[in-house]
């Protein structure tokens, strides 16, 4: 109802329901199209005519839309007039002119577009394909096109339409965005085949900048982005010859409803309606995390992955209007609260600018570099040149004239970080002028403190020296993390030689301390971190205790070289016992035990310690099992001790195939409730004891967890129980684990359970409600079987990309 009433206020139509029996698919002749006639193509699917946006005044478009019989929410495909709008439907004509040319022409007959076909009028027609496509063809030969839509993309993607470029005619097939949401003029951001002639698309800012390339084609996939494989529903291809260059795809179902859509996010995205719930739901998107499109925000603008909205305005700044920003469109919309002084000459004047420090960003793009040897000498050539907004200073001197853009909030890359400058009148500052006592004040104490605590520092030092002498060949009982020294643990490792796993943190080696207690030690590779951050992540993670937690033993920091030494699991991880045999040792009751350990261990993870600690890469290859089969979450903490932010690995990281949450793709924070959603996914594997991609129904590959909802609502759960099982489990039991799984794979996180609740769902405590059917499982029930797909929106083929280890470090946090 509400998303009706929506559409009824952005999209006011002309007449919603004027839906004509005698719909017509073509024009040809004198006929014309005013007003709110349409066309409709043959199959019903998608129809032309105008349409309105905007409030005062309405502009009116020429386009083609999905009928609102199938897609009741209004969107168009294809904008033909997109910079040109009309104000006057009724008395505007779209129609073909003397010489053949379709044309619009807008109330005062002049001309706002047109289509030119190299034919005579009165031998081609006009026709609205079934396909989205309009056509200028010959009348009695259908096979004889003179121009189409799809040739002339403007923000959408259609299956069957081509991105690329026509060698021949030179004509380019790209995708522009539209200004803002109101607006479907040609905006800032497009996406385009490479010009220069190589086999990779490119999404450009303004034409000039490229922030995002697919990759080269490598007869399959495009290297960057190798999610984009033909699969059951999707076919991908990609043409390149003598007279054209192109990608295309198609779309075996007829029940599959999908646009790619270059968006005003500077995304490029593709969505898929989602008939249940009269949504499209966002499929996928790159680039992934929204602060990599370049200058998304504008000038002087800042970009924040951690905030809704993304994009805000730098301090001294404000936003020019809210409703400009609240439509999409962030170019331009902030503004100098108070202008700039600019006197460079003002020496110990009370007017001179100011700078703001601001700590940890994305520096701003085109930086000048100067010659300046110090900071304050770097300082002072910006503040005497009146063009310069801001400088930095590390080591070398840079400065930016005029407008800073593609800035970024907590930035955590290591490319192009820094502490910016920021040039801003003094009104803007708190007035540090006439403090001077303030200062001395401050100083006497900052120097206090440094010889108190350089003091405290060394006793402890010390101690820590004479413990660290004793202490290093046992484990500590009390619960405290031991620092190893790293010729030891090479000693106990036999020169690491007796590798477990490895994973992205980097491998895991066995070893036996000399009072033979065995352990795992991990080596981490390409750590970003100083020792003194490390030591401080560590006393974080290692003060973490929890039956179904890994034991964290130990570190060894030295030199380059950076350990973790964990408690030993001595029957490995849960997936070397779920995939791998024609037998299985996990019977149900093990099964059972283990899917309420791991909730447990999480829960504990996510609500009990001080800092919530989200695990991002919950899988049966982290899960380790000890000689009784207790689990033991592995890796958990690990994104932070690699030294970034980890909301944003969270949203630039590749995860593992198949767990990940559908938040991941959208580019917005992750939550807790992203572990809820892996571990369901894991729990139907834990049920069927197969990959959840390997589900085969009746000889047909399938996805498992759309299976097991199907059954679940038939209430036939006996069927998704492992075969190996042979039936040996309550069915109760079964019900239960089903049904929380479901919950725990939503699509919206508010409706996933918080870990807490789903122990007590599983403990049986809990009276558990009929899930509802995930939307995204939606698309696949409805369908005949052999278009049952993977549900995950990323690749099909799960060893293509991201290799699954025993006990492998999550390639999501580590990459
Ligand atoms: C065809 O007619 C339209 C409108 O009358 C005109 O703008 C266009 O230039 C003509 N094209 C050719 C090829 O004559
Ligand atoms: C009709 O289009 C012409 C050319 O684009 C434009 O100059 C004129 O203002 C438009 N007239 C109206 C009433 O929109
Ligand atoms: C138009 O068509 C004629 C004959 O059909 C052809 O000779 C001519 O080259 C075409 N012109 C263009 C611009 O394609
Ligand atoms: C229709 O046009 C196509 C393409 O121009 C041509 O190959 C075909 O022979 C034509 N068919 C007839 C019946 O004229
Ligand atoms: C295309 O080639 C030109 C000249 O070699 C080069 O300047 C330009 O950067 C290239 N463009 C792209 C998108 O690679
Ligand atoms: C985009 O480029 C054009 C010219 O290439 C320039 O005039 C315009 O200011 C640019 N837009 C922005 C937002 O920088
Ligand atoms: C700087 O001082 C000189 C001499 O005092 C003066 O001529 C010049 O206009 C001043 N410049 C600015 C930017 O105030
Ligand atoms: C400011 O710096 C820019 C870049 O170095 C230079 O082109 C410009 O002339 C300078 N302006 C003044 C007033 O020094």
């Amino acid at each position: 109802m509400a998303s009706r009433l929506l559409v009824l206020l952005s999209f006011s139509f002309l007449f919603l329901h004027t839906y004509l029996s005698s719909a017509v698919d073509s024009i040809s002749g004198s006929q014309s199209l005013s007003g709110d006639q349409k066309l409709t193509s043959n199959g019903g699917k998608f129809v032309l005519g105008f349409f309105s946006l905007g409030k005062s005044p309405q502009r009116f478009y020429l386009g083609i839309w999905y009928n609102t019989d199938i897609v009741s929410i209004i969107t168009p495909v294809w904008v033909a007039n997109r910079a040109t709008p009309i104000l006057n439907p009724s008395s505007s004509e779209f129609k073909f002119s003397n010489n053949g040319t379709l044309i619009l022409l807008n109330q005062s007959k002049s001309l706002v577009w047109q289509a030119k076909a190299n034919a005579s009028s009165d031998s081609i027609a006009a026709v609205l394909l079934d396909t989205g496509n309009l056509v200028i063809r010959d009348r009695s030969n259908a096979s004889r096109l003179f121009w189409q839509s799809f040739d002339h993309p403007t923000d959408t993607w259609l299956p069957g339409g081509k991105l690329g470029i026509n060698k021949v005619t030179g004509e380019i097939q790209h995708l522009i965005a539209w200004k803002d949401a109101e607006d479907p003029a040609p905006g800032i951001f497009y996406i385009e085949i490479d010009p220069n002639g190589s086999s990779q698309f490119f999404i450009l800012w303004n034409g000039t900048k490229i922030y995002w390339s697919s990759g080269l084609w490598n007869s399959k996939i495009f290297a960057g982005v190798p999610e984009m494989t033909s699969n059951f529903v999707y076919d991908f291809e990609y043409v390149n010859n003598e007279k054209e260059n192109y990608f295309t795809y198609s779309v075996n179902s007829v029940d599959v409803i999908s646009r790619f859509v270059m968006d005003l996010s500077g995304q490029i995205k593709q969505f898929t309606w989602v008939p249940a719930s009269k949504q499209w739901i966002l499929f996928w998107s790159q680039p992934r995390a929204q602060c990599e499109v370049y200058a998304l925000c504008g000038a002087f603008g800042s970009c924040n992955e951690n905030t809704l909205p993304f994009c805000d305005c730098i301090t001294g700044f404000r936003e020019r209007s809210p409703e400009h920003s609240d439509l999409g469109d962030h170019s331009g919309s902030c503004l100098r609260k108070s202008p700039l002084k600019c006197d460079g000459n003002n020496s110990g004047g009370t007017e001179m600018d100011k700078f703001y420090q601001m700590d940890t960003v994305r520096l701003p793009a085109n930086p000048l570099a100067l010659n300046a040897g110090s900071a304050s000498e770097c300082k002072s050539t910006c503040l005497k040149n009146c063009s310069c907004t801001a400088y930095s200073y590390n080591g070398g001197c840079s400065m930016w004239i005029g407008d800073l853009v593609n800035i970024q909030d907590f930035y955590g890359g290591a490319n192009q970080a820094g502490t910016l400058f920021l040039r801003l009148a003094s009104s803007e500052l708190p007035d540090p002028h006439s403090k001077t006592t303030k200062i001395i004040l401050m100083m006497v104490s900052a120097i206090t403190f440094l010889t108190f605590s350089t003091f405290v520092c060394l006793i402890i030092c010390v101690c820590l020296r004479e413990r660290r002498r004793t202490n290093t060949s046992k484990i500590s009982t009390d619960g405290t993390t031991v620092a190893f020294r790293y010729h030891d643990l090479k000693r106990f490792t036999k020169n690491f030689s007796d590798e477990l796993g490895r994973g992205g943190f980097g491998p895991v080696y066995r070893g036996i301390l000399p009072d033979s207690t065995p352990f795992a030690v991990k080596k981490l590779q390409d750590l970003s971190q100083g020792e003194k951050q490390f030591r401080n992540e560590l006393s974080t993670i290692g003060t973490i205790q929890h039956i179904n937690l890994i034991r964290l033993y130990g570190f060894c920091v030295e030199g380059s070289h950076r350990c973790l030494v964990y408690e030993f699991m001595a029957n490995s991880s849960l997936d070397t016992h779920l995939f791998h045999d024609d037998k299985t040792n996990l019977d149900w009751e093990k099964r059972y035990q283990i899917a309420l350990g791991t909730a447990r261990g999480l829960a504990y993870l996510h609500e009990k310690c001080r800092d919530c600690i989200v695990h991002c890469d919950i899988k049966p290859e982290n899960i380790l099992l000890d000689s009784s089969f207790v689990p033991k979450v592995a890796d958990f903490g690990l994104a932070k001790l690699i030294g970034r932010d980890v909301s944003r690995v969270l949203t630039s990281m590749r995860g593992t195939r198949g767990y990940l949450a559908p938040e991941w793709i959208s580019g917005v924070a992750i939550t807790a409730k992203a572990d809820v959603y892996s571990f369901g996914m894991m729990l139907f594997e834990i049920i069927s004891g197969k990959r959840n991609t390997n589900h085969w129904e009746d000889e047909k590959p399938g996805f498992f967890p759309a299976f097991a909802v199907r059954n679940l609502m038939a209430g036939e759960v006996a069927r998704l129980l492992d075969s190996r099982l042979a039936g040996v489990a309550p069915v109760e039991e079964i019900a239960r684990a089903c049904k929380v799984a479901c919950w725990c794979i939503q699509d919206e996180e508010i409706y996933r359970p918080a870990m807490g609740r789903v122990v007590q769902m599983l403990e049986g405590n809990l009276e558990i409600s009929m899930p509802a059917v995930p939307k995204s499982l939606q698309i696949y029930m409805g369908q005949q079987q052999e278009q049952i797909m993977y549900f995950s929106p990323l690749p099909m083929n799960q060893n293509a990309v991201v290799p699954s280890f025993v006990s492998s470090g999550s390639d999501i946090c580590g990459s």
